[in-house]
């Protein structure tokens, strides 16, 4: 982690949580070395194409991909994509890298675990604050974002946290293709209504809704996440925006 983010690494939560099993730690030691994303400190205009070994040519990037559930089958549908995830919470890391290797289904795993079958390479993980490595990277980097059920911060005083917000969105409209796509999802109505009002201000973004039901209705490529079906478990209606970059 960069040196000017280290004041701040509270606005993340909790970084470590239940003590790991004896399996997640081999997962940690031995798997998220072959996942993780090459060192990009210090670079300028990174193409990440030069992140994978595979030849992949466009490129979708999560932030806070808790579990991993969404990052996991979307790099599983779309083999030809590269896929950029950033999580900083290690439970959440490791629980990506149970799904990556399929040992949610196998529960046995040695130093030489690799993708599960039928798998390719196209995942790189960032373990770490994402805003480290987002001015890392070329502009129009990313075809599609996904910030999914993020932190909602609800006081007042904390809303500077947010990461949907007047920071963060001009460097993800400098990353994203024109055309490409800024994803949210939350079921908190307040945190929707601070999107709506930072990305509707903003004269990078244009809301791709025409009717409520494009909002209220996940789209058809959609994968649930972990905290959208604990939402939906409790009653909640979570909102789904879709903004394209001008
Ligand atoms: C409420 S959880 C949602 C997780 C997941 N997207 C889901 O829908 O189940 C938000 C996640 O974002 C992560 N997060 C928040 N800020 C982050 C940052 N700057 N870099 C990386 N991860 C971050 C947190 O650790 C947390 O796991």
């Amino acid at each position: 982690m960069e040196e000017n983010r280290k004041a701040d690494y509270r606005f993340y939560g909790r970084r470590k949580g239940k003590k790991l099993k004896p399996s997640r730690e081999i997962l940690l030691d031995s798997f998220l070395p072959k996942v993780r994303l090459p060192d990009v400190a210090g670079q300028n205009d990174l193409d990440p194409a030069s992140c994978f070994s595979l030849p992949v040519k466009s490129f979708w990037l999560e932030v806070g991909f808790g579990g991993g559930e969404h990052l996991a089958e979307q790099s599983r549908r779309h083999p030809e994509k590269g896929f950029i995830g950033a999580e900083v919470f290690l439970n959440g890391v490791t629980s990506l890298l149970t799904h990556l290797t399929g040992m949610e289904r196998r529960g046995d795993v040695d130093e030489n675990v690799g993708l599960a079958e039928g798998r390719v390479d196209n995942v790189r993980v960032y373990d770490e604050d994402v805003r480290d490595i987002l001015p890392r990277f070329k502009s129009g980097s990313f075809e599609r974002i996904y910030v999914l059920f993020p932190d909602p911060w609800p006081k007042r005083r904390h809303a500077d946290r947010r990461f949907i917000g007047p920071k963060n969105l001009p460097v993800l409209a400098r990353l994203l293709k024109s055309g490409g796509e800024l994803r949210v999802a939350s079921d908190d109505m307040n945190y929707i209504r601070w999107s709506l009002e930072h990305l509707m201000k903003s004269a990078d973004f244009e809301w791709t809704a025409q009717t409520a039901d494009d909002w209220r209705k996940p789209p058809a490529d959609w994968v649930n996440t972990r905290y959208e079906m604990k939402a939906l478990a409790k009653g909640k209606k979570p909102v789904y925006l879709i903004f394209k970059r001008k």
